[in-house]
């Protein structure tokens, strides 16, 4: 049995379907502060088998207790954390408490279960402003520019120390940009409230929930004036989870403690990025250029060999292809 944590989230979501195809048993754990529990409905639809879900908190050790004791656990994917930028910012206790602290209280009782493999969702944002890219996992970490790019790199730090004693594995995934949804239409990126993220605002405007996009600055050392990143299909970055977890499993790690780029290897600016979905969806969208967002980085984009060489695993998807399914996302949730 796999806990995957966060698993009725956008990527936890995807990477539970993915691991069900892949012929895993798979509990949820999850406090439905981001998502919703009609989510595993979703999931039975997609691969014809439940998911076990426990609506609860991983910061609560008695909820963790009472799931471990429930469960045969192999292993663990650990995805439930608060992911928003600007919010951390105004309330960096609340994502200390529950990013930090969850993967402390998770750890713990991991550990006294003798559950020794987890894979950990961590993040670009660790490396900050790169000097350039492509970045490599060598590429030194910076001072994060929030404090939920802070409570990624601490949890890095934390994974570190309690593989280096101990019998624990861990795999550290540095996300790039998430994107797309699953070609269903069942599952997808559902923000609650007006997004953050450039990929929800766009299926938004083209669908009419906005009014318009606005392009957070041009005038960015790049070709086009606007910032690069490098956008990957959720579905990619869920089947990146697989790979991970059966190199954890078959203990085909080279050392306790491993950290591999999830990206695609290919930078695109947010201009490109708008007109890959124009070009998919076939329609204009209605965006303007406004000012620069504050802690937005310029560019940056994955080296990609190391998860190649050692998890056998590459992105197949493109941009074009997010655009594709996040666009047929959107017109699923708005009938
Ligand atoms: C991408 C680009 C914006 C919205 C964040 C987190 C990162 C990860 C992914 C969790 C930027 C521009 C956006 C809009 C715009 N999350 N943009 N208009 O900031 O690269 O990364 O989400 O792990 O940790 O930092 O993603 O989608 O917010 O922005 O012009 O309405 O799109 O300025 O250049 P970001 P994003």
């Amino acid at each position: 049995m796999i806990l995957v944590t966060g698993g009725t989230g956008f990527i936890g979501s995807h990477t539970v379907v993915t691991l069900q195809e892949a012929g895993h048993e798979v509990v949820i754990i999850d406090n439905l502060s981001n998502s919703s529990a009609s989510v595993v409905d979703s999931i039975q639809k997609i691969t014809g088998k439940r998911p076990h879900f426990i609506e609860g908190d991983v910061c609560d050790r008695a909820t963790l207790e009472g799931l471990f004791s429930r469960f045969s656990i192999e292993a663990v994917i650990h995805f439930a954390a608060y992911k928003a930028v600007g919010e951390s910012v105004q309330k960096p206790l609340m994502y200390y408490h529950n990013n930090v602290g969850g993967l402390a209280a998770l750890l713990e009782v991991m550990e006294r279960h003798s559950v020794r493999s987890i894979v950990f969702s961590s993040s670009c944002t660790v490396y900050g402003e790169p000097d350039h890219s492509p970045v490599t996992e060598q590429t030194q970490r910076k001072d994060a520019a929030s404090p939920y790019g802070n409570t990624k790199r601490i949890c890095e730090d934390i994974l570190r120390d309690v593989t280096a004693t101990g019998s624990l594995g861990a795999i550290a995934l540095r996300y790039f940009n998430p994107i797309g949804a699953h070609r269903s239409g069942l599952i997808g990126e559902l923000p609650l409230g007006v997004p953050n993220n450039l990929v929800p605002y766009i299926t938004q405007t083209a669908i009419g929930k906005r009014q318009q996009l606005t392009v957070h600055g041009n005038d960015y050392p790049t070709p086009d004036g606007t910032c690069i990143r490098d956008y990957i299909h959720v579905v990619d970055l869920a089947e990146a989870h697989l790979a991970a977890l059966n190199r954890a499993l078959t203990c085909a790690m080279d050392e306790r403690y491993e950290v591999f780029n999830v990206g695609t290897g290919k930078g695109n600016s947010v201009l490109e990025a708008i007109h890959a979905f124009e070009l998919t969806s076939d329609q204009k969208l209605n965006y303007r250029i406004g000012p620069r967002r504050e802690g937005d980085i310029t560019a940056i984009w994955a080296e990609t060999t190391l998860a190649e060489q050692k998890l056998g695993w590459r992105n197949r998807l493109t941009i074009l292809d997010a655009m594709r399914d996040a666009w047929n996302w959107e017109k699923a949730i708005a009938n």
